[in-house]
């Protein structure tokens, strides 16, 4: 960064937003015929989730949507992303879908869009109907085929009024944190399941987007967590392949990184990967979404055992953050992402850019019925100004969706990590507004940033 804070205007017609996702707000778990998820299952299970948490109630949106569009309309919010859950539209999976299930979204879009508030999409937010997992999950081919076939029935539903759809959040975390580390939903510590999950999500975001294109969908993205690789090659590169070329390379240009196909035969083979599925993966998108968070730093170590969620990186040292860090313990690096931006712009120049999620947790505190959450409010202001950078150095940046709207169910961490830029007590329900909240609101008035 520049350290300078002057007044920044952002291109006529950026996409201020915020977003959500359904297991970590919608709460309403056993209502009106949804069938359970994987992270139900996950978070019912002993020892799973930081004191015990579960998503059974969340922020209760299922049933406060329409106070909590009120509040997003009051904060001046072009866009609101949010995702559908699997499990509410096909409670077993596949076949029948639940008419219950989809009128939510129904009643969620018209909300959005009497308030002037887009709605963006996001038909796969990690909550797999728990009767497919059963069945294999994603480590299964069919599975796939069953998110086509999901896709076209929401699709059928909300397309006459949502323009803009994702299919995945963030294949990477769902195929490595859920089928090889385990410490996200189904909880499997199988690398070569994991492989095989990375290539079906990417296959079903394939089938979905042509399933999407077919009914008529405008604007078709997915969503990648993206993490600049930092250190020498030897170390940097194996790790920039598993977590972000191994999704971005197939879906964008129809090939697998062949570093990445290296490490995936020595977990399982390659049988998995069928002629053709690279041309069906490889559909044009109109936008890259990015969830940025912070950078890695990687160092060459001889006998390190490999990161459980990078099968095949032994001896690669994953470096403690240096600097100042989130209450995660992410470290806090704006650079990052004008970095992140620049890369794609050079490397996928005809696709848009969408920032689908950013932001950070901190510990917050009520003081006075206001939250001066000075932290989140400065992380946020310093990765506006990095994304304008990015901006003015030529990338096709088209919006940025805070995360999150709300604070939530953060997976394994549970409640007590908390994100939004509105606080929720979760006793009480209560929303209140924190004053990153009240500054992004100004934000989006002046397009862009004051001095
Ligand atoms: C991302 C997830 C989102 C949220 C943030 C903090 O990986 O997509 O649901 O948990 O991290």
């Amino acid at each position: 960064m520049t350290g300078t804070r002057e007044a920044l205007v952002f291109p006529d017609g950026f996409v201020w937003g915020a977003a959500t996702a359904a297991y970590q707000v919608e709460g309403a778990a056993r209502e009106d015929g949804r069938g359970p998820s994987i992270w139900d299952a996950f978070s019912h299970t002993p020892g799973k989730v930081a004191g015990g948490d579960t998503g059974d109630v969340a922020c209760d949106h299922y049933h406060r949507y329409a106070d909590d569009v009120r509040l997003m309309s009051e904060l001046g919010l072009r866009a609101y992303r949010f995702s559908v859950s699997w499990p509410r539209v096909q409670p077993a999976g596949g076949g029948a879908v639940n008419a219950k299930g989809l009128d939510f979204y129904d009643r969620l879009v018209d909300e959005l869009l009497k308030a002037d508030i887009s709605p963006y999409v996001t038909l796969y937010h990690w909550d797999l109907p728990l009767a497919l997992e059963r069945r294999g999950g994603w480590a299964e081919r069919d599975t796939a085929h069953r998110f086509a076939e999901y896709a076209a029935a929401v699709h059928d539903r909300l397309g006459d009024r949502v323009a803009t759809w994702t299919t995945l959040n963030e294949p990477w975390l769902i195929a490595f944190l859920g089928y090889a580390w385990g410490v996200h939903a189904p909880g499997r510590t199988d690398p070569a399941a994991a492989f095989r999950a990375a290539h079906h999500l990417l296959l079903g975001h394939g089938l979905a987007t042509a399933v999407l294109r077919a009914a008529g969908a405008r604007q078709v993205s997915l969503t990648f967590n993206l993490s600049p690789v930092e250190g020498p090659p030897e170390v940097a590169d194996l790790i920039d392949g598993l977590m972000n070329r191994q999704f971005l390379e197939p879906a964008l240009r129809g090939r697998y990184p062949a570093d990445v196909l290296a490490v995936a035969a020595r977990h399982g083979g390659l049988g998995h990967i069928h002629d053709g599925d690279l041309a069906l993966i490889n559909q044009p998108i109109d936008l890259i979404g990015i969830n940025y968070y912070n950078p890695s730093v990687v160092s060459p170590k001889p006998g390190e055992p490999a990161n459980p969620a990078f099968p095949g990186s032994e001896g690669v040292f994953f470096e403690p953050p240096s600097g100042p860090t989130t209450a995660m313990g992410w470290p806090i690096v704006p650079e990052g992402l004008t970095s992140l931006l620049l890369r794609l712009s050079r490397d996928y120049p005809e696709t848009g850019l969408l920032v689908t999620e950013n932001g950070a947790a901190f510990d917050d505190v009520v003081e006075d019925g206001a939250v001066h959450d000075r932290d989140r409010l400065a992380y946020l202001d310093a990765h506006l100004r990095a994304a304008h950078a990015a901006i003015q150095a030529g990338a096709d940046l088209r919006g940025y969706l805070v995360w999150s709207l709300l604070d939530n169910f953060e997976w394994h961490d549970g409640y007590r990590r908390r994100f939004g830029i509105v606080h929720v007590d979760f006793a009480t329900q209560r929303r209140l507004p924190k004053d990153s909240a009240l500054w992004y609101r100004d934000v989006i008035r002046r397009n862009g940033l004051a001095r």
